[in-house]
This record gives structure tokens, C-alpha cells and sequence, in this order.
């Protein structure tokens, strides 16, 4: 009942590098062959940072979306869509802003830290503090259990966990909810009725996890509950009230190892990145002029690849018969350095053809990008138009 799915953003900064290329997107290639995936262009959090500067935005956006598609994601299997698109974010992060305690928002970790790495702008805004609140709308509004996400942003992740909870604990208490919960436990039929009703009492009594699984699972096999019903009882089985909103897990995506042509981790900050697309010969250039080993200044001079950012790329790329070709020939003066780059060049050519190539297509027909935007901002309408119904209801706000 609760089906598995996968949300994540992105905000639109600009042309995408290999870094994201190998971090990010890959792991949603990934996820999307596996799961229902939602993945939207976060625009309005891009304001919470550059609300002065706001026209490389759409641009960006679309640009984004290029490379997104570029690197394989497949609107066939995936939800695209834009944040600013689907207004109902909005509108619950407002709801959620009445329930926000501030001291909450003022703790989360990137609050303070941004603040001070991004000391040239005023973020003592009432949208910045609000960035976590607005992620957990993100997230809460398609019932989202799993958030692929990189380490900065699990405290966002584990803050939304924190939000639901308290919106559920403090509206998921509707009139008469233990005569309802007791009515759908009914509906399981007896003889499933009646082990729920054993493993509940072993947890509620005697803390017992297990029967709290157990009890999920008799539930999860359930057909023939309703949504609501079924949200009663994976609440009641806890000792509180309905689960409206689901609590996310963060799908820990591992720290991408992706290395910059400077040996640093590749990041536009550095100025050290090759981008998804960039046209061939820059690449090459760009790699062909990389620093290798500081002791090697002559070709005749040995060096060793340990201290050669050239070296990280091979990891990369290469497989260990490349990485053995490179040891051996580096550390005799065997080989040069340009000689030593070009399997580096020619993989990350190789890797990004099939990028381009997808590109092309939009580039050449931008209402084929259009159209992929406008399909998955109605189809994600329709997935938050259903939680926001209940919200409003469990808020006392269905007055129509
Ligand atoms: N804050 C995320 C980042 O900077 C982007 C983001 C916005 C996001 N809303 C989200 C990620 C919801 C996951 C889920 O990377
Ligand atoms: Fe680096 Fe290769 Fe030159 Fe050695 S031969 S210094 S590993 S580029």
C-alpha cells in the first residue's frame, strides 16, 4: 500500500560536469530501471540562495533537464518535472510552516554553515531558514520513501522524517479513530485480525520490534484496505494516529571519488571540471593539459603516479591492465605523459558519445524537452493533489 517510490532534486545551477555525471545521475539511471522515480528541477530553492540574480534560472532549468536526459534518464520510466510547476509544494510548505518549530530549522546543520561559506549574500531570510521546510514538502507530498541523496543532505532528510511525525501525531488523530482502526482490523479477515491484534499487543506491551515488523508486513500483504485504512493501522499498530504523511529514508548515495582535472574532487567551485557535454576537442585539451607528477620535468625523468592527478582519472577509467601499463611505464620514464593521457581521453570521449548524442536530439527539438516537462508536472500534480486532500482534511480545511 504504501508503494515504494523515489523522489530527488536538483537545483539548476548551470551546466552539469562528470562529477554529477558519476555521483548523481548514474545512481538514478539506476533507480529508475527499479523503482517508481520522481525526479524534479528544485527552482524555487535555487531562489532561497540567488533571489538577486534570478534570469540564468529557466535557462539552467532546461539546460538541466538536457543533461538529465543526456545521462539517461528515461522520461519513459521516470516522472520529470519542475518544483515551480506543481504549486502544491507550496502550499504544504506553508501548512507545514504553522507546525515548523523554529529552534528545529535553526539546528539543521546547513543553516549556519551555507550562511557563513556564502558570507557575500544576506541569508538571513525567512526563505532561506525555510530551505529544509520546503525540501520536506518535496518529499512528503508524493509520499516518498526513499531519497537518493548525497551526506549534506541527510539532516534534511532526517528533519522531514521529524516534521511527519509531528504532523501526524498531531492530526492524525481524526474523531472516532479507535472505532475506525478497530472496524478496518476487522476487514483483514479473523484469523489475520487476530494475529495482528497478538503482535500489536506484543509490541505495544513489551516493546517487541519484531512483532512491530511482523505486523507491517501483515499489513503490507493486505489488498483489500483502503489507503485510509490502511494509514490507521500502521499508526494505531504504533500507539498513535493515522499515518498521513510517510516518513523518507535517505538513500545514502556514496561520496562521488570523481576527481577534477586538478586532482581536487571535481567541482565548479574549483574550476577544474569537464562538463557532460563539452564539445570533444576541449576535452581533449583540457586533459592533454593537465598537471601530471611535479617531478617528472623531463620526459627521461621517472615518476610516480601517486602524486599525478592524471593517476585518479585512470581509476576511473581505466581497467588494471591500463592501471599496470601506466605503473610501470611512469615509474621507468617508459612512457610520456601525453601517451599516459590519451587512454584518459579517449574513455571520457567514449563515455561521453552516447551523451551527446541523446542531447542532439533536444537540442534540435526543444519542444521534445518541453513536452517531457509538461507530461510529468501534470502527472506529479495529480500524485500531490492526492496527499494534499487529505492534508487539508486532517488540517479542517476541506470547506468547499
Ligand atoms: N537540497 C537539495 C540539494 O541541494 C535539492 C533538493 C530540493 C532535494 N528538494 C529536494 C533533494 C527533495 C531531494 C529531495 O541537493
Ligand atoms: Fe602522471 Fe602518467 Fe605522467 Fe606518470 S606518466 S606523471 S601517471 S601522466
Amino acid at each position: 500500500m504504501y508503494e515504494p517510490r523515489v523522489l530527488s532534486g536538483m537545483r539548476p545551477t548551470g551546466a552539469l560536469h562528470l562529477g554529477h555525471y558519476h555521483g548523481v545521475l548514474r545512481n538514478w539511471v539506476r533507480l529508475q530501471a527499479e523503482y517508481p522515480c520522481l525526479f524534479f528541477v528544485a527552482d524555487w530553492h535555487a531562489l532561497t540562495t540567488s533571489y538577486e540574480a534570478t534570469q540564468a534560472i529557466e535557462k539552467n532549468t532546461w539546460d538541466m533537464v538536457i543533461d538529465w536526459l543526456a545521462a539517461g534518464i528515461d522520461p519513459a520510466q521516470a516522472t520529470l518535472f519542475v518544483q515551480s510547476q506543481v504549486p502544491e509544494h507550496a502550499e504544504l510548505h506553508l501548512l507545514l510552516s504553522m507546525i515548523a518549530p523554529l529552534g528545529w530549522l535553526e539546528r539543521v546543520p546547513t543553516y549556519k554553515d551555507q550562511q557563513e561559506k556564502l558570507a557575500d549574500k544576506d541569508l538571513a531570510t525567512y526563505g532561506f531558514l525555510g530551505y529544509p521546510l520546503l525540501q520536506a514538502a518535496d518529499i512528503l507530498i508524493y509520499r516518498a520513501n526513499m531519497v537518493p541523496v548525497g551526506e549534506d543532505q541527510v539532516p534534511h532528510v532526517e528533519f522531514t522524517r521529524e516534521i511527519a511525525r509531528r504532523f501526524n501525531h498531531l492530526y492524525g488523530r481524526e474523531p472516532g479513530f479507535e472505532d475506525k482502526a478497530r472496524a478496518a482490523v476487522k476487514k483483514m479477515g479473523s484469523k489475520r485480525a487476530r494475529l495482528f491484534d497478538e503482535l500489536r499487543t506484543r509490541f505495544l506491551e513489551q516493546g517487541d520490534h519484531e512483532a512491530l515488523g511482523a505486523a507491517r508486513a501483515l499489513l503490507d500483504e493486505q489488498q483489500n484496505l483502503s489507503r485510509g485504512d490502511h494509514e490507521r493501522l500502521f499508526g494505531w499498530l504504533e500507539g498513535s494516529g493515522k499515518k498521513i504523511l510517510v516518513e523518507p529514508e535517505a538513500l545514502l548515495t556514496a561520496a562521488s571519488r570523481m576527481p577534477g582535472l586538478d586532482g581536487q574532487k571535481m567541482s565548479k567551485s574549483y574550476g577544474n571540471t569537464v562538463t557532460l557535454r563539452e564539445d570533444a576537442d576541449t576535452v581533449s585539451k583540457k586533459i592533454r593539459t593537465m598537471p601530471t607528477d611535479p617531478a617528472r620535468v623531463k620526459r627521461t625523468d621517472p615518476g610516480s603516479p601517486e602524486h599525478c592527478p592524471v593517476w585518479q582519472l585512470h581509476q576511473v577509467y581505466c581497467d588494471e591492465a591500463k592501471r599496470e601499463w601506466v605503473r610501470t611505464g611512469c615509474t621507468s620514464a617508459g612512457i610520456g605523459c601525453l601517451e599516459c593521457k590519451q587512454p584518459v581521453i579517449d574513455a571520457v570521449l567514449a563515455e561521453q558519445a552516447p551523451m551527446r548524442e541523446r542531447a542532439q536530439t533536444y537540442l534540435d527539438d526543444p519542444t521534445l524537452v518541453r513536452a517531457i516537462i509538461a507530461d510529468g508536472n501534470e502527472k506529479a500534480r495529480k500524485l500531490a493533489n492526492e496527499t494534499m486532500r487529505e492534508v487539508r482534511e486532517a488540517m479542517g480545511l476541506a470547506a468547499t
